[in-house]
Parts: structure tokens; sequence; C-alpha cells
């Protein structure tokens, strides 16, 4: 629109007139309910991206209660004159876009926001939402919970895919990645661990505030801010990561062979795949066995109980494959799963263990009813499948067909390129087709719609 044109609206004095105007001018926009993701239509939200999370909380671990204060700081990218948040379970007590009071209203996960006046195309915003409430997780297409998990001295807090709607008022999609500042108050000797560099640590009055800082760009579905009775250990390693490691003394035993490799295993998938993408790492050791999973929670995956090593190597390949190059529709997962998997095939090949071909063969000597042959990895078909067997073990096996093709110069160069060429930013199956393709020299559309898209057993390759 040009200048000139908008100026002659200052001469307008009534709001009505000016509205008709504006309208006339610029159409009125209210965003979108959904990122325009297939699997999961009302995550993310479209009309704007969060640059930053400022999230304070407070959290009684006695009565399950959380108190919070979101702080979004937000660019437009088209007139709004409303927008929507993804936030499910807890009250809203108050809601401001920069310092004015907007409306708001609930509508299922859709936190639809009105502000006083419309926001331009590209203006940066500040959403401030205070928030109050005994969260609960939510329960995924295929039965699992994720979210804010209350746990018997704390919470254990997973967002995949959909569960960071349940602590907190986010964009929730992968395609938003943004850095994050957390402050989480806690009673005295419980601790709460989030992403990122502790900055502080805090007891005053039997309460203990942490300060925690995510630098490097982040989905919201990372977000982590579990509370425990954890035992902490903290340490720099040669090259400079902060690593924090807390566990649940009662998982403190089966995890610390495990987690005493943490050091050797970031180094060796650092050497694979490229540098480290964080400041900062660590695990987290939580006694939730009902979770059922563990989560690559950024910097610092989350365990629901001691994990093995193969666990361990999984949830740190996900910090490469899933966390800093990240989906940009949930269709893609088996970027993030097959390749976490394979590493562990890697790992394996690599210390002492099967080659990772042994473990392609015995898994190809499965009959083609099993249900690793359900659906094929490129296609799950809806969010019920996202983790199911085909997308770990057919996506591994896809890598190791690729692996097989390309020969081992080219694919180790292929998965560096990946790395390095989407870092803190997001791939598509697409892209990482074309890469393979231009990296190898070889066309490899054939192997990619078997492996990826073809539903039954593929032929022997
Ligand atoms: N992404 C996790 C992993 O493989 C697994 C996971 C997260 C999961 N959320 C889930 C599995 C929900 C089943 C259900 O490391
Ligand atoms: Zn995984």
């Amino acid at each position: 629109m040009p200048k000139a044109v908008r100026r002659t609206f200052v001469l307008v004095t009534t709001p009505v007139a000016l509205a008709a105007l504006l309208g006339a001018a610029a159409p009125a926009s209210t965003g979108s309910p959904g990122a325009g993701d297939p699997y999961f239509p009302l995550a993310g939200n479209g009309g704007y991206h969060v640059g930053h999370y400022d999230l304070t909380l407070r959290y009684d671990t006695g009565s399950g209660r959380l108190d919070g204060k979101a702080v979004l700081t937000a660019r437009a990218t088209e007139r709004l004159t409303r927008f929507d948040l993804d936030f499910t379970g807890l009250t809203v007590t108050g809601l401001t876009v920069g310092k004015a009071k907007a409306g708001f209203r609930r509508s299922g996960q859709e936190l639809v926001v009105t502000p006083q006046r419309a926001l331009r195309k590209g203006e940066r915003f500040t959403v401030t939402v205070t928030y109050q409430g005994k969260p609960a997780p939510v329960t995924d297409p295929d039965g699992s919970l994720d979210g804010w998990i209350a746990t018997d001295d704390g919470a254990f807090v997973a967002g995949e895919p959909q569960g960071a709607m349940t602590w907190f008022p986010a964009n929730n999609h992968p395609t938003d990645k943004s850095s994050y500042d957390f402050t989480i108050t806690v009673p005295q000797g419980r601790t709460a661990v989030a992403n990122g560099v502790l900055f502080s640590r805090r007891t005053v009055h039997g309460r203990t505030t942490f300060r925690w800082h995510q630098s490097e760009p982040m989905a919201a579905y990372l977000a982590t801010a579990t509370v425990g009775k954890f035992k902490v250990e903290q340490f720099t390693t040669g090259n400079g990561i902060r690593v924090y490691n807390a566990v649940d003394a009662r998982e403190a035993a089966a995890s610390a062979p495990v987690l005493k490799k943490l050091p050797s295993v970031l180094e060796w998938e650092s050497k694979l795949f490229g540098p480290y993408p964080f400041r900062a790492a660590g695990s987290i050791v939580d006694h939730a066995h009902n979770v059922g999973y563990a989560l690559e929670t950024q910097s610092r995956p989350v365990y629901d109980r001691a994990p093995d090593l193969s666990t361990l190597v999984h949830e740190n390949a996900h910090q490469w494959f899933g966390d800093s190059v990240s989906l940009t529709s949930w269709k893609d997962i088996w970027l993030n799963e097959g390749f976490a998997t394979y590493t562990e095939w890697l790992y394996a090949e690599q210390h002492g263990g099967d080659s990772a071909q042994k473990t392609f063969d015995a898994l190809y000597a499965k009959p083609a009813s099993d249900g690793l042959w359900e659906f094929p990895p490129g296609n799950p078909g809806s969010g019920a499948n996202i983790f199911g067997t085909p997308v770990y073990a057919r996506g591994a096996m896809t890598l190791h067909a690729l692996r097989t093709a390309v020969g081992d110069r080219a694919f180790f160069l292929i998965l560096r390129a990946w790395a390095s060429g989407h870092r803190y930013g997001h791939g598509t199956t697409a892209q990482f087709e074309h890469l393979a393709q231009r990296v190898s020299g070889k066309d490899l559309d054939g192997l990619f719609r078997t492996w990826l898209d073809t539903p039954g057993k593929p032929n022997r390759p």
C-alpha cells in the first residue's frame, strides 16, 4: 500500500470510518487456527511468528497447582485483527497485547485473541497471558499422554506432539521456533529443570526459583519444565558444552553407568554429524514409568526411567535430527525417528555390537504380515501412527538402503550436509531426497519411493 494513501487516514476521525477505510485498503485478517498440518490441523497458528517465550511458572507439588505468566514476543506476518494461540485446560486470568488489555475467548485448544487495534503486517508485538489451574496432559491420537504429567514428587513435562499447550500458550507447531526464558519456582527440595543453560537458583522462604535460558531456536514441543526430587550433576565438557544431569534417586543406580557415557556419545555423534548444535546438554531421568517413553527435549532429553545406552544415543541423536533440524510437517516424522534409530544401529556397529547390515537383515527377515510393514514410513497416514514401528525401524532401514546404494563416503557426507544445511531450521523429506541425489550424483527416486512411500514389504534392494 502506498504511504501517501495511508497518511490520508489520519484525517479521518470516527473509528467506524477509519475501520472501513483500513478494511477497504487492507483486508481484515484473523490469522488461522492451525499451521496447516494435515495430521494436527489445529496445531500452530497462522499470521505471526513467535521469536521468544518468557515463561514464569510457579508449581505447587502438593496441590498440583500451576500459576503461570507467559510473555510472547512475536511478529505479525499479515495484518491481524485477531489471532489464535494454542492453549488447553488452564484458566486464563489476564491477557494483554502490548500494554493494552485484549479480548479473548476459548474454543477447544484455540485461545482466540482480539487486540484493541489491528496489528500491522510486520509489526512486532508482545502477548502476555496470566493463567492458573491444575494442568493435565492431553491424550494423543495413539492413546499416549503428553504435556504436563504429574508425578509423585513433581511433574514429567514432555510435549510431543501436542502437549506444550497444556502448560503454556504457544504457537504449537514445529514450523515456529523460538528462544526461551524459564523462571520456575518450586518448593524447596525440588528441582525444576528446563532447556538450555541454568542462569541462577535461589531459595527464599522455602521456595526455590530456577532460571533457565534456551538461546538456540526451539519448537514448543521440545520445551520442558520437569520437576522432581533430583540429584544434580553439572560439568562442562572439553568442547565447552554445559552438561546438567538431574536424576531421580530411585533411578540413580541404574542410570549412572549410562549417563557417564554422555560426553563420549556426544563426541561420537559430533564426529558423524558435525558439531553438537547447542550450548547445553544433559539428561533428566525421572521416575515416571507410567509415561512409557523418553523425549528428546532440546539440549536435555527427559527419560521416564533410567535409559539404556541405546536410548541415550537415540535421544541425543535427535538433538541434530529433530531439534536443530525441525520437521515442517508431522507426516515427515521419519526424518526424526528413522535418523535417531539408525544412529543406534551405527553406534552398535562402531562399538563392538551388530553391524547395521545385520540389524537390517534381521528386520528384513520379518514376514510381510509383520507390523513393521503395516504402513510406509514416509506416509504414516495419521497422527495415530507417527510413533509406530514402521516410522522408527523402516525409517532406519531407508537410511541403510541409501547407505548401501551410495556408499559410506557419500552417505555420511549427506548426513552432515543435512545437519549443517538446515541447522536451527527446518527440513522436508523432498529436500532430503534432493540433497542425497545431489551429493551422491545418483538417481535415488526409486529407492526413496520404494522405502518411504510404497505400502507392504519392499523387494530386496
Ligand atoms: N520422540 C520420542 C522418541 O522416540 C518418542 C515419543 C514422544 C513418543 N512422544 C511420544 C512415543 C508419544 C509414543 C507416544 O525419542
Ligand atoms: Zn525418537
